[in-house]
């Protein structure tokens, strides 16, 4: 484990994680790009209605998400890409 943090509502992943002290490369911030995309091994992260760029059905499949963007619902583990 990289680090862990408390989940505060409405914070993205990249913002908790810097609290726990893990640094998840962001560039756009907006969901446009895929730089911050992690790995969602546990837990729940909502998706918008309409995928932003950043993301494709694929990459949902492979339970990619978009660390500037995706707020959790509770606990969650999550890798970065790639993995440190
Ligand atoms: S930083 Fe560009 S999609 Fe997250």
């Amino acid at each position: 484990m990289l680090g862990q943090v408390t989940v505060k509502p409405d914070i993205p992943l990249a913002k908790l994680a810097k609290l726990a002290g893990v640094d998840i490369p962001t560039n756009c911030t907006s969901g446009t790009c895929g730089t911050c995309m992690i790995t969602l091994i546990k837990g729940h992260v909502p998706l918008p209605e309409t995928l932003p760029p950043g993301l494709d059905e694929d990459m949902v499949e492979e339970q990619a998400r978009l660390g500037c963007i995706g707020c959790p619902m509770g606990d969650v583990d999550i890798d970065v890409r790639p993995p440190l």
